[in-house]
């Protein structure tokens, strides 16, 4: 429809879509690494973003796309050690295809196990990528609650 197609940020069909906020999340961007990804892909609006430091003092971003109620599309960048990309990564993908309320269950044990590799001294590498998944997510969830709870109803939970 019509509406559906107008920007984020306003009210569609009684929903309010969220404001990706996205020049202060450009900004904290700067200098982050995502060598499988598109620049242009990247930048499109999303419906839930989140760019989180660690106390390790590394940085990751991530958003999410959600379509039909599951999380169609996320993608990432980091800039950090040589884990935090694969990290991200690995948890972006194990997310893709459940509803956002089923990768909310994904924790960084899942995520080590995907990387595979990764050394006990970079196990909160995996924790950093699932909490700057379930922020994502969290932003997604606090700006349209009824619509991420509808579609996790509606989604063919199998
Ligand atoms: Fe910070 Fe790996 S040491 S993400």
């Amino acid at each position: 429809s019509q509406a559906s197609k107008g920007p984020r940020g306003k009210q569609q069909n009684g929903v309010t879509r969220p404001r990706p906020g996205q020049d202060r999340v450009a900004e904290r961007l700067d200098g982050l690494e995502g060598p499988s990804i598109d620049p242009s892909r990247y930048h499109r609006p999303a419906d839930g973003e989140a760019v989180i430091t660690g106390t390790c003092g590394d940085t990751m971003a991530i958003r999410i796309y959600v379509q039909n109620g599951r999380l169609a599309d996320l993608t990432v960048k980091s800039k950090g050690c040589a884990y935090s990309f694969s990290c991200l990564q690995a948890a972006a993908d194990t997310a893709r295809g459940l509803t956002p309320l089923q990768a909310l269950d994904i924790d960084a044990d899942r995520v080590a196990r995907r990387v595979g590799h990764i050394p006990e001294d970079h196990r909160h590498c995996a924790t950093l990528a699932v909490h700057a998944l379930h922020a994502a997510i969290d932003h997604y969830m606090r700006h349209r609650p009824a619509e991420a709870f509808q579609e996790h109803q509606n989604a063919d939970l199998t």
